[in-house]
């Protein structure tokens, strides 16, 4: 049977309740355009896995704290920022199955407001003096930001390798969830080595969990965000890199073509989509994302076991399975 986020929640319910109320609360503002916005935002929340990373973390760790409270709220704050902006970048209008900041207020104010939640990130953790934390979650935030722009230097020359699609993964989504579990980690008072390992096993994860999105893209399920973009935005993913190195010179100088041009019909997305399905590119992407997988499971499997371990294991099972 498949893994529902629900059960996987269970150990930790009524964190996750508590720390819904604090997310919110961190988002108040007295301007109203911008409290709008943010009921907008609060209204259509995502999977929130990146909380449960942090919690289950602390848990198998030690324990969860007060600071796990606030670790799991400043990334998710940070998370939703990067969405925001994410949207403006790849000029994304679906978000979360309803439309994106970008798409119902324009470019100008989703800056704006991605800048207002990463400050309140922030502030929420000097507020409490957590520096620990800070210093743990503003590396992540660096790594992202290069990790975009390496992207998109790449897909302007469109001359991305394995080894350079891994070093993007890595740096835009696998830094961060190496941060949610080497946060709850920290916050639950255990010693450095074991923060270290989980950060390891966190990264792992976040690897996978990229490589999951990035072959959404290639499918037809509905999942709350546009299908094909990274295709129409120029973005070589894994899929494409591996389809691409086995192709035919005709093959590779066609489908080269089409991913150089700024506009592209239906027809022609599809047409790149077909080549990468019939090269066994998908394939290669999921074997992939299964290394790391089972990566991620061998380092877990050195923690003590406890009900948070269980369903932290669950968590990584989801990552892979999820079908949004
Ligand atoms: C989307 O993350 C961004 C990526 C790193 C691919 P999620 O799939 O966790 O987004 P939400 O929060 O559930 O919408
Ligand atoms: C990951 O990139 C998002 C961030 C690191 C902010 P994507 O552009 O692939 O994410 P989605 O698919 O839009 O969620
Ligand atoms: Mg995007
Ligand atoms: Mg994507």
């Amino acid at each position: 049977m498949a893994l529902s986020l629900k059960d996987i929640k269970s150990p930790i319910a009524s964190e996750m309740d508590e720390f819904e109320k604090k997310f919110r609360s961190s988002m108040k503002t007295k301007v109203m355009l911008l409290d709008k916005i943010m009921s907008y935002i609060v209204k259509r929340k995502g999977k929130q896995m990146r909380p449960m990373f942090v919690f289950l973390s602390a848990g198998t760790c030690k324990q969860i704290t007060d600071s796990t409270y606030r670790g799991a709220s400043l990334i998710e704050l940070l998370h939703t920022a990067s969405l925001v902006h994410d949207d403006v970048v790849d000029d994304a209008n679906y978000r979360r199955g309803f439309f994106s900041i970008n798409a119902l207020w324009k470019n100008k104010i989703a800056v704006l407001v991605g800048d207002y939640l990463l400050s309140r990130g922030l502030l929420l953790s000097v507020d409490h003096k957590e520096f620990d934390l800070l210093k743990i979650v503003s590396s992540a935030v660096k790594e992202m930001s290069e990790g975009e722009l390496l992207q998109m230097e790449k897909a302007r020359l469109q001359n991305v390798t394995e080894e350079v699609y891994y070093e993007i993964i890595r740096q835009k989504t696998a830094s961060l969830l190496a941060s949610c579990c080497a946060v709850g980690a920290s916050s639950s008072g255990c010693e450095n080595g074991t923060i270290e390992k989980m950060r390891e096993f966190g990264e792992k994860v976040g690897m996978a969990f990229q490589i999951k999105d990035d072959l959404f893209d290639y499918g037809q399920e509905e999942i709350g965000k546009p299908l094909g973009i990274d295709i129409k935005e120029k973005k070589m993913t894994l899929p494409l890199i591996k389809a691409l190195e086995s192709a035919s010179w005709s093959d590779r100088r066609r489908i080269r073509s089409i991913m150089r041009s700024d506009k592209k019909s239906k027809k022609k997305v599809q047409e790149v989509i077909d080549f990468v399905k019939k090269s066994g590119g998908i394939e290669y992407a999921q074997k992939v994302m299964q290394k790391f997988y089972d990566e991620a499971m061998e380092i877990l499997n050195s923690f003590e076991d406890s009900v948070y371990k269980q369903s932290l294991g669950q968590l990584v099972q989801f990552t892979i399975e999820r079908n949004k």
